[in-house]
């Protein structure tokens, strides 16, 4: 059997680290490179490859891909909802060439697969708030958002004219305890696990009840490879599937928390990331995802909060 050689551009982030580690047990440490534009995260250290890359740099990507024999890519790099409102044009750029750049890289070298993530942050305050479905109006209004969903159809467009096999999530906001997010609306809901086990306290960015779609990391993790895994006549989406666990306010992920820790205490402090969080959907329909190659997540709100306070405590 062919042996796959894969490369995961954003090792270094809060989905890259739980991701390397997961396909370095799947196919072995050797075959998955990591690499990223800053230091290796100190998890990744001796468990496998690590290069030191910018996606940015199309000459030097190729370069890579074609002395480590890479045959899939997975590229995580990017600049995610609050920071590319602080800088635009930044976001636009990263989000957008980095993708162009492993697409093209992929369809001359042949790559065998491709995963990009996309994000709920497609869509904006015209699609439909509550179980918003895969194919509905979409018009997103953060950078972030657009990005994303100019990359979706990139990935269509390279499926349908040159054969490339990319395949892509949107994921909701993902939570986790091995890396720290890197700049999104939804990192509130990490960085209470933190505060709640420290301070016995959190101030909330965003008001008490906003809702958000949110996924336990394993479960992301489990998404991902079930997706890459997948027969390519079971991917009827070619642009981004809708991918869905969990809706959670503040105030109801401040109730879970004090189940397991009784004198936990909330405040809210909403700033520039409320308006971005009420331009999202509440929650998320991904029945698409589920019939076409039998997603299911696991992991609830009470189930997540019982195992992050236990692996930070
Ligand atoms: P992150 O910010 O934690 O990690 C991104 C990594 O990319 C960082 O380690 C960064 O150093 C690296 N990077 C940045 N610029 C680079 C460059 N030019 N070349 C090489 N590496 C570079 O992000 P994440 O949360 O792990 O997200 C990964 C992907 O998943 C992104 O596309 C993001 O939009 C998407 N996503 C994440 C979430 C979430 O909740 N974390 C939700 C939806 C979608
Ligand atoms: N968690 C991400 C963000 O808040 C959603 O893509 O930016």
């Amino acid at each position: 059997m062919h042996k796959e050689k894969i490369l995961v551009i954003g090792a270094s982030g809060q989905i890259g680290v739980e991701l390397t580690l997961a396909l370095r047990k799947m196919h072995g440490a050797a075959q998955v490179v990591a690499a990223d534009l800053r230091e290796q995260n100190p998890l990744l250290a001796g468990t496998g490859p690590y290069v030191s890359l910018d996606v940015m740099n199309k000459e030097m990507l190729h370069v890579q891909i074609i002395r480590q024999n890479i045959t899939q890519v997975y590229l995580l790099a990017a600049i995610l909802s609050a920071t590319g409102e602080k800088n635009p044009s930044l976001a636009w750029n990263l989000n957008m060439q980095g993708l162009l750049n492993v697409l093209d890289i992929a369809r001359e070298e042949k790559l065998s697969k491709v995963f990009w993530p996309s994000s709920i942050a497609v869509f904006g305050p015209s699609s439909p708030r509550v179980n918003c479905p895969q194919q509905t109006i979409i018009e997103p209004t953060t950078i972030y958002g657009i990005s994303k969903y100019a990359g979706e159809f990139w990935c269509n467009y390279y499926w349908q004219r040159y054969g490339v096999d990319v395949r892509s999530l949107r994921y909701p906001g993902l939570i986790s305890y091995k890396s720290a997010p890197g700049g999104g609306t939804t990192d509130y809901a990490v960085e209470i696990y933190h505060e709640a086990l420290s301070q016995r306290s959190y101030t909330c960015f965003l008001k008490q009840d906003t809702y958000l779609p949110m996924m336990y990391m394993p479960d992301a993790i489990r998404a991902t490879i079930e997706l890459m895994e997948a027969p390519a006549d079971r991917i009827s989406v070619r642009t981004s599937y809708n991918l869905s666990a969990m809706s959670f306010s503040p105030a109801e992920i401040a109730v879970s928390i004090q189940k397991q820790i009784p004198d936990f205490r909330m405040a809210y402090q909403p700033d520039y990331r409320q308006s971005i969080a009420d331009s999202w959907p509440q929650s998320i329909d991904d029945s698409v995802a589920r019939r076409d190659w039998g997603w299911k997540h696991e992991y609830d709100l009470d189930a997540m909060t019982v195992d992050m306070l236990q692996n930070l405590g």
